[in-house]
């Protein structure tokens, strides 16, 4: 089925990647909207879920295990992902694909990732972000403890597919009490992002909304605070 196919309403939730930070806050949202939650995680990370024991089922395993994937999404309308690049196992692009390939054929698909993807090579990054994103690459690679590469594959598999997905731009992240919905923009050198914090728990409302938010299929937002310094003064001048 295509991103034109008509909405699905969610109702069963598979969250891959659920015992991690972004997770976590992913699994208290889709659950205070009432909905069903499926979540994977890695075999020694279950008991991070342990509060939400007997709310939640979990599929323990590999997020680029695709028997592991291909059961959890079954019947699931939407897909929340966390696509995490660490390691040297194309884990990225390897759970993006079981995702793509075994998802539901209508079902809303959310991925997130950081600033550093970008969809159309449209978005200007600053000196420091560039050697930053070079270093941590470079370093990754080096130590086999990350692959960022592989998570701009992962990005771009999901970019060339007809899903009805949203691949979630997220800015630095801090821990704290949420501060409501972030504010997002195609694309990383918009003045509205200069600001470059977003509260970990919005992140995980973005990418929960994303779910119900059919304008963003197809869209790669980036994100910030809708309380940073950066949104408060361009939100007006963007509104009018
Ligand atoms: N951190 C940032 O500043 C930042 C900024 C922008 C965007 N993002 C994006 O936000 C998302 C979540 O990032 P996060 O930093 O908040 O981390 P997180 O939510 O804690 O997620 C990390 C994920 O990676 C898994 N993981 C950790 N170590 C692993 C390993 N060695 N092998 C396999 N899986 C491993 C974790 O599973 P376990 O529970 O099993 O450990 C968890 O599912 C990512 O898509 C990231 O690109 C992060």
């Amino acid at each position: 089925m295509s991103a034109s196919s008509p909405a699905r309403p969610i109702r069963k939730v598979a969250i891959i990647g659920a015992s991690g930070k972004l997770g976590q806050y992913m699994v208290q949202h889709c659950l205070d909207r009432g909905w069903e939650v499926v979540g994977v995680c890695r075999e020694e990370s279950v008991s991070k879920l342990d509060r939400f024991a007997g709310r939640i089922t979990v599929h323990p395993g590999m997020t680029n295990d695709r028997a592991v994937i291909r059961e959890a999404v079954k019947g699931c309308d939407g897909v929340l992902v966390v696509l995490a690049p660490w390691g040297v196992q194309q884990y990225s692009s390897g759970t993006a694909q079981a995702v793509l390939d075994f998802a539901e054929p209508d079902a809303r698909l959310v991925f997130s990732c950081g600033w550093h993807i970008t969809m159309d090579g449209e978005d200007r990054y600053s000196l420091a972000f560039r050697l930053f994103v070079s270093f941590f690459g470079f370093i990754g690679w080096l130590t086999r403890f990350a692959e960022l590469s592989d998570q701009v594959e992962a990005t771009n598999r999901v970019f060339a597919s007809d899903r009805r997905w949203t691949v979630v731009r997220g800015s630095d992240l801090e821990e704290g009490e949420s501060e409501g919905l972030p504010v997002w923009s195609h694309h990383v050198h918009d003045p509205i992002l200069a600001s470059n914090l977003t509260r970990r728990i919005d992140f995980a409302a973005f990418m929960v909304h994303a779910l119900t938010d059919d304008g963003l299929i197809g869209e790669a937002p980036a994100i910030v605070s809708c309380q940073s310094a950066s949104a408060r003064a361009y939100r007006p001048r963007l509104a009018g």
